[in-house]
């Protein structure tokens, strides 16, 4: 195992928390499949279930120890709990973190259902929350109260890609004694470190950029050992059975391995796409962190290190040869040939989906951007 803190990150992302098997040397790490671990005694059993040994995989599972090593280094933190889903590990660390009486202050323009967890379910527990624009970090802090646990931010924004400034955020709410959860699934640690930005636990979506191949659904929580263990005892993801299977672990760090070099492709594809878009005539406005013209450009400069991230947001002009906004917009995606319409993102094909207000949110893949660029300008000459 190398854990080696001179090596780049491309190399710890390899070999960080990986041995190879010590029984017959295999180097990809096998499969635990398994419910259940023998122990040698009724000694021996006591002893593991008392030092969170394996035990019972909905507890723990040595595929699940691996990926969770991975996340907490590639985030600089201390821990990490894995969980079934992005919603599996957003949900278990709000309900570990909050008790009925806690307020959360929430940015506005999250993923939705976060948003309807937040509406819907906390109410029912006592827990109140305040949704305010978060791209101002002013809003944040006249919102913070005396019982405000935990301020609720993710940034880049899902499906606007309005950016939120995690370390100015941070700082209010540590004046608080509030907690920030970042929820950086569109930026991912390739591009954006939240708790070196001062943020006390980062959330994502494995499902999106980290796994990277569509075929797994995954979540994460990744923070201090001292936060991360009041979310794994009383373990969330274990009581409400949202723990990940060892299949899922195994798949999201075989796909890990190559997130550096996937991550900067779907950078530089999503800045000539949005480049592209930017430069004609039928185009409203294309949101896209890294161009010039998005209004916290700076800002993505000193969060996101100049990188915008894989995921494009435009809308057409109004009237477009007669056609409302609504008409051309479904026109255009209805005439893509490579572009997939479908939610999710952060995969190897590009996905697009329309959104409230004719916003069209492209998830841009790793095919090469001169075809996705053809497939999106065919279909919008097809308008005319
Ligand atoms: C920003 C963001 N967070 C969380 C989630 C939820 O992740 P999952 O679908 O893995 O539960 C999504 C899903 O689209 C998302 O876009």
């Amino acid at each position: 195992m190398s854990n080696n803190l001179n090596h780049d990150l491309e190399t710890k992302i390899i070999h960080c928390g990986h041995n190879a098997d010590s029984s017959t040397g295999a180097l990809a790490s096998p499969i635990y499949q398994t419910a259940t671990f023998a122990a040698k005694s009724v000694e021996h059993f006591e002893e593991l279930c008392r030092d969170f040994g394996y035990v019972y995989t909905r507890e723990c599972n040595p595929n699940l120890t691996e990926l969770e090593l991975k996340l907490a280094m590639l985030e600089n933190a201390e821990s990490a709990i894995v969980s079934t889903s992005g919603m599996g590990a957003i949900t278990s660390t709000i309900l570990a973190l909050v008790k009925s009486g806690d307020h959360i202050v929430s940015s506005d323009g999250i993923f939705s259902h976060t948003k309807l967890f937040m509406n819907e379910l906390l109410g029912k527990f006592g827990v109140e929350v305040t949704f305010v624009d978060a791209t101002n970090y002013i809003n944040v802090k006249n919102a913070l109260k005396n019982n405000t646990k935990l301020v609720y931010i993710e940034s880049p924004l899902n499906p606007t890609l309005d950016l939120v400034d995690i370390k100015s955020i941070s700082e209010v709410a540590h004046e608080n004694k509030s907690l920030v959860i970042v929820d950086s699934t569109f930026g991912t640690p390739i591009i954006q470190k939240p708790i070196d930005l001062g943020a006390d636990i980062v959330v994502h979506s494995l499902t999106k950029f980290i796994n990277g191949h569509g075929d797994t659904l995954g979540g994460a929580a990744i923070g201090s050992k001292e936060i991360i263990d009041l979310i794994k005892w009383p373990s969330l993801p274990c009581f409400t059975g949202a723990s990940l299977p060892p299949m899922s672990a195994w798949m999201i760090m075989r796909g890990m391995k190559t997130l550096d070099m996937r991550m900067k492709k779907h950078c530089e594809n999503a800045l000539t796409v949005a480049e592209y878009l930017s430069n004609r005539d039928d185009i409203e406005i294309v949101k896209y962190p890294a161009l010039k013209s998005h209004p916290q450009y700076d800002l993505c400069q000193r969060q996101m290190n100049g990188f915008g991230g894989g995921m494009v947001s435009f809308k057409l002009k109004n009237e477009i040869n007669g056609l409302t906004r609504d008409e051309a917009s479904r026109k255009m995606i209805n005439g893509l040939k490579l572009c997939t319409i479908a939610t999710s993102l952060g995969e190897e094909h590009t996905l697009v989906q329309m959104n409230g207000e004719n916003l069209i949110r492209l998830a841009i893949g790793l095919e090469s951007a001169k075809d996705i660029i053809n497939d999106l300008e065919q279909a919008l000459e097809n308008l005319v």
